[in-house]
């Protein structure tokens, strides 16, 4: 089938509530082999503190989710926390198993810091730390599996946050180098793919904008926080981010690039962080814009900036928004887009951009993948790049046939990956693909309210069952592909 019938389809689906049988014909024709490039990962990610538990297991330090999610329980929808989430931490050989029995060819997870340094650099290594993820890899390995292994997502030992007030204080940069100096050291025989961050761009504003992640600074009109400064902060954590990866990929390709042969890139949501990365500075238009609360980077910082580019571009694309430029015609902002004068929305003219998700801010829009990767493709000069996350909400009180038999998700699935084909077919350096999430996990603020796995997870048994998406894509993943009355009998088999 050529892309453009199922272009269509996929196109249809986002404007049309629809039922599966008009969806499906939008999936055929999509093939691992005639869509994607030999050597393609395709993978599922999770991160640490979202399915790791164990939250005081061998020796790991608090870090600052568990303290959070301790003290300010009311923040979080349901209450919740990670200190059992997915238990993965004692259940990782199940979970290596699903991962071989869909089929994928890489594995996307984060190292707990706390695990590894409780108590930051000027403590010790924890060897149970070190061991346990030396299990995961080693096991991710014997199956075939490549670790594709991210440092920080959002997680930091509790002792830095109280040092440093998080990712404000400049001290945290040397505490990040010698931390990835440390993980470098112990697994970098094994893991060809490190990425430093996940998502800082939108992490420094949930944290010293919004003030809702920890440490919870944040100003009015963002928000009322004890303390913190929403015009000045952010882009003060922002800026200490940026050292810190690149005094971490320096570290990389000067003392372990060249035995370990391994590729250290960033995952972006998007937005700005990208362009101080490759050309050393931040846009014109935000130092005009933000002026005096934007810091300046040193000529020596800008040198260190330009001769450390990243290998690759990680990028985590879920939807797609409309956006409005405010600069020339006013308009109402939004507190979400702080300083940024842009308005965004989801809905224009009453009409949504897609079809919603349990994500509110989410919509179903496949073809914007397409056009998130060529337009970084085009700005970075073919840098390789790997869509790190992609994934669908559904709401935890769905009831359990509709959670299993998600139909939705493999639509959503099937139409993000086409258009990925697209795009690589158009010429995109795409190389790989990594479904957010294996399983069903702690999402953030949302607790356990929302779930994106392809693994439905009983947290009172820790039952891990696999969706009518984990089937759609193993089929996908293995080469045979989904025949219409496939799906219309996993709805007979949940
Ligand atoms: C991005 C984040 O990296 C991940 O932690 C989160 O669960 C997903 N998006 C879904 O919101």
């Amino acid at each position: 089938m050529g892309v453009s019938r199922v272009t269509a389809t996929c196109i249809l689906t986002v404007v049309v509530a629809t039922s599966l049988a008009v969806l499906t014909p939008g999936a055929r024709g999509l093939g691992r082999d005639d869509d994607f490039p030999p050597g393609f990962l395709f993978g599922a990610a999770t991160s640490a503190y979202q399915i790791e538990g164990a939250y005081l297991d061998d020796n790991k330090g608090l870090n600052n989710w568990d303290v959070f999610t301790h003290t300010q329980a009311g923040r979080i929808s349901d209450g919740g926390n990670g200190d059992v989430a997915d238990d993965h931490y004692h259940r990782y050989t199940e979970d290596v198993e699903i991962l071989h029995n869909l089929g994928v060819n890489s594995y996307r997870f984060s190292i707990s810091w706390a695990r590894i340094l409780p108590r930051g650099r000027l403590g010790d290594v924890n060897p149970a730390g070190i061991a346990f993820y030396n299990r995961l890899i080693d096991a991710l390995l014997q199956k075939g599996i490549e670790p594709f292994v991210t440092l920080n997502h959002f997680d930091i030992p509790q002792e830095l946050e109280t040092r440093y007030r998080g990712w404000l204080g400049a001290g945290i940069r040397e505490e990040f180098v010698y931390y990835s100096d440390v993980c470098f050291k112990a697994f970098g025989d094994r893991v060809r793919s490190w990425t430093t961050f996940n998502e800082p761009n939108l992490y420094t504003r949930f944290q010293y904008m919004l003030g809702v992640y920890p440490p919870n600074r944040c100003s009015p009109p963002f928000g009322s926080c004890s303390g913190g400064d929403s015009r000045r902060e952010p882009y003060v954590a922002a800026h200490n981010i940026l050292l810190s990866h690149a005094a971490a990929v320096r570290n990389y390709h000067t003392n372990y690039q060249a035995k370990q042969g391994g590729k250290i890139g960033m995952v972006i949501a998007m937005k700005w962080f990208l362009d101080p990365i490759f050309f050393g500075d931040y846009p014109r238009v935000m130092k005009e814009m933000i002026s005096s609360n934007l810091p300046k980077f040193t000529p020596e910082e800008k040198k260190l900036l330009q001769t450390n580019k990243m290998d690759f571009i990680g990028i985590n694309q879920y939807t797609s928004i409309y956006a409005k430029d405010c600069i020339y015609s006013p308009c109402a902002l939004n507190t979400y887009e702080g300083n940024a004068l842009v308005y965004t929305t989801g809905v224009r003219n009453g009409k949504k951009i897609g079809r919603p998700t349990a994500f509110s801010s989410y919509f179903v829009v496949p073809q914007g993948i397409e056009s998130a990767v060529m337009y970084v493709n085009d700005r970075y000069k073919d840098t390789p790049i790997f869509i790190t996350e992609n994934g669908y909400s559904q709401h935890s009180n769905t009831n359990m046939e509709d959670l299993i038999n998600d139909v939705e998700r493999v639509n959503y699935m099937q139409c993000y990956l086409k258009y990925l084909s697209s795009a690589v077919r158009k010429g995109a350096n795409v190389r790989g693909y990594f479904a957010w999430s294996l399983v069903d996990n702690f999402e953030w603020i949302f607790g356990y309210t929302v779930r994106f796995g392809l693994y439905h997870v009983d947290f009172d048994t820790q039952e891990r069952i696999p969706r009518a998406s984990a089937k759609w894509y193993r089929d996908f993943l293995t080469g045979s592909s989904l025949k219409d009355d496939t799906v219309q009998s996993l709805r007979a088999d949940s």
